[in-house]
């Protein structure tokens, strides 16, 4: 089976890709967090050095585009092309109200006339020069019968890959993802299709991959993953448990590469507690520590609170 990493904006940048790549691996593909073109550029600084080569070795990326004009898709595809990379993908799915005040991301969905033009001339484009789009959607942005359209819709285009997160914009990533609308999908799209949305453990891809009759290759996982980065192992079964050694490696690399390139300790800290909020699910019994650790302003405060949580584990 192929697992893909979603993209986790503010989590899944390069030093995170690189230090779960090198730790864990068994990722098939990672998918970089949204970038937004504008008029001014394709992409700002702080962006590209998020996506060149060197600082992604080894790992199979796919970047992401966030907009609904066309001409600056083909831009910063144009640029992404340059430095070496034959698949992007677009981001129909963002729910965020700065992004969908702007008519992108989820909101992009029910303008169903211009979102023909602009695959229109994105998918003109790809064929020029043999690049790859998939595409990573929700069902729509009002209602969720609004994807019956759309799978029309993308089933006239030669998308690489179709990427469904069940669930409308209201329902941003809360509740049950509506399943029997990509059960529709596998039925009726003629693009590959991956799922993404709650695998959080072996059981809910085995439950998922019973209920459709296709079964589910590849999928997409995010905060899954974050939350229990020994999941994709467990998915291929190449372990069983969460294995704890690991874990330590990564949080210990991540905690030293943020300090490397941000100060001061707050930063980092704040840096560390968001990757906490997923990670505490993993540590019962230390919710003690764990709240000592989330409340550090120091790094001698949060590295003694941390060898506690390590303690017996
Ligand atoms: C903090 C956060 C940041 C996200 N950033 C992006 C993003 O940049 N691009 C995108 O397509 N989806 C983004 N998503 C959505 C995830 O890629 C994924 O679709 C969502 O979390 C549902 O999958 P999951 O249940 O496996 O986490 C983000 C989600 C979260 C929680």
């Amino acid at each position: 089976m192929k697992i893909y990493f979603a993209p986790l904006e503010g989590i899944t940048t390069h030093i995170f890709r690189n230090a779960y790549d090198g730790i864990y691996g068994h990722i098939d593909k990672y998918f970089a967090p949204f970038i937004s073109p504008s008029d001014k550029c394709p992409m700002t600084p702080r962006e590209r050095k998020d996506l060149l080569p060197e600082n992604n070795a080894g790992i199979a990326l796919v970047p992401q585009i966030l907009t609904c004009k066309s001409e600056f898709f083909i831009d910063a595809a144009k640029e992404l092309r340059a430095m070496g990379y034959n698949e992007v993908n677009l981001n129909l799915g963002c729910p965020s109200g700065t992004v969908c005040a702007k008519g992108k991301g989820a909101a992009f969905l029910p303008e169903t006339l211009a979102l023909q033009g602009f695959l229109d001339d994105i998918y003109s484009y790809a064929a020029t020069c043999d690049m790859k789009i998939s595409v990573k959607t929700r069902l729509g942005y009002f209602n969720p019968d609004e994807f019956y359209d759309l799978v029309d819709i993308f089933n006239g285009f030669p998308i690489s890959e179709l990427i469904v997160h069940p669930r409308i914009r209201s329902d941003f990533y809360k509740g049950e993802p509506r399943k029997e609308y990509f059960a529709y999908a596998l039925e009726h799209s003629k693009n590959p299709l991956v799922y993404n949305g709650n695998i959080f453990a072996a059981k809910d891809y085995s439950d998922l991959n019973n209920l459709f009759a296709t079964g589910l290759d590849p999928v997409m996982l995010g905060r899954g993953l974050i939350s229990d980065p020994s999941l994709a192992d467990k998915l291929k079964g190449f372990s069983v448990e969460t294995d704890f050694a690991k874990f330590r490696k990564l949080h210990d690399t991540l905690y030293r590469e943020y300090q490397e390139i941000m100060s001061p300790d707050i930063n980092v800290l704040y840096k560390m507690r968001e990757l906490w909020s997923y990670w505490q699910a993993l540590f019962d019994g230390k919710e003690r520590d764990i709240k000592r650790l989330l409340k550090a302003k120091k790094y001698a405060e949060y590295d003694e609170a941390v060898e506690r949580v390590w303690e017996g584990i």
